[in-house]
């Protein structure tokens, strides 16, 4: 016999995925969900830092409708455009590229660290997706900070990261400077915020050291157990937060097709980090892998 507990009807559920992070949202259609339901799918990402939804089927209105829910998005960086919505593809029609990121890796990062405020969301949906390969994972810098010995803590909590939009760019300086360790505006918590491998240096170490330590962090912040790897299917659409996360995306092959819809939410500060930072709580979602 069938029970039917309030739960059951509840119209949503959040299902937490067995990593350190994310959660699959089953809500129904996301061009239909009120202002409470969007209430719980936002505390959800704070508390899961990415969300899967799966069979959803936007159109590109009803998608940056979606995005808008978590804050104003942000324009294309051509000066020339102000669309918000970016398509992100391998595919050529006529010869020319319908979209960008093309189909190799994409390795570890954060988007837009070089910019002032980088966003503080970012969203995907699949149109298409191809048999194999393109796999996008997410590692949790909650847990890749409050992992880290306490003396290293201290060190890191004066330590800014110049983030560069390439080698050539070091001279000119347009690339912006955030805290390595940044507090999360909405959970207080710390996460580590390295952004980019590439082109980055700490601005208060000599360089080989900078390097080292870099180096260090890196390897610490994207090992397996931090990470949760999603296999796209068509319809998905996944929402993570770019300020306490890495991802990344694996090449696939240059004969496949694959086509997302993109979009991204303004942050409404620059990253910084909190003046009672070594004082802050752990965020929850990694706990279970504290304290080894
Ligand atoms: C991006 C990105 C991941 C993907 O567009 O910034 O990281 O799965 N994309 O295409
Ligand atoms: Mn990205």
């Amino acid at each position: 016999m069938t029970q039917f507990s309030r739960e059951s009807i509840r119209p949503i559920a959040i299902i937490p995925a067995e990593a350190a992070l994310g959660a699959e949202v089953r809500c129904g259609r996301l061009q239909s969900i009120d202002d409470t339901i969007f209430g719980e799918i936002r505390q959800a990402w704070l508390d899961n830092l990415v969300l899967l939804f799966r069979d959803q089927t936007l159109s590109d209105a009803q998608f940056l409708e979606f995005g808008r829910r978590f804050g104003p998005l942000k324009s294309a960086a051509a000066a020339d455009s102000h669309n918000e919505l970016h398509v992100v593809s391998n595919v050529h029609v006529d010869g020319l590229p319908i979209g960008i990121q093309g189909h190799g890796e994409i390795v570890w990062h954060s988007d837009m660290v070089s910019f002032s405020k980088p966003p503080a969301a970012s969203l995907l949906h699949a149109i298409v997706i191809p048999p194999s390969g393109g796999d996008t994972s997410f590692s949790n810098m909650y847990v890749a900070y409050d992992t880290l010995p306490k003396a290293l803590k201290r060190k890191l909590a004066g330590l800014t990261l110049k983030h560069e939009v390439s080698p050539d760019s070091a001279e000119s300086g347009t690339g912006a400077s955030h805290p390595l360790v940044c507090t999360h505006p909405d959970t207080g918590c710390n996460a580590l915020f390295l952004g980019s491998r590439f082109n980055t240096c700490i601005n208060e170490l000599p360089r080989h050291e900078s390097d080292i330590l870099l180096e260090f962090l890196w390897l610490h912040a994207t090992q397996p157990e931090f990470v949760w790897r999603h296999r796209w299917r068509v319809g998905d659409l996944v929402v993570w937060d770019n300020r306490c996360l890495l991802h990344r995306r694996e090449a696939f092959a240059s004969n496949a097709r694959r086509i997302l819809l993109r979009t991204q939410v303004e942050a409404g500060e620059p990253p910084r980090i909190a003046a009672d930072a070594l004082e802050r709580p752990v965020h929850r979602r990694g706990l279970a892998l504290i304290g080894r």
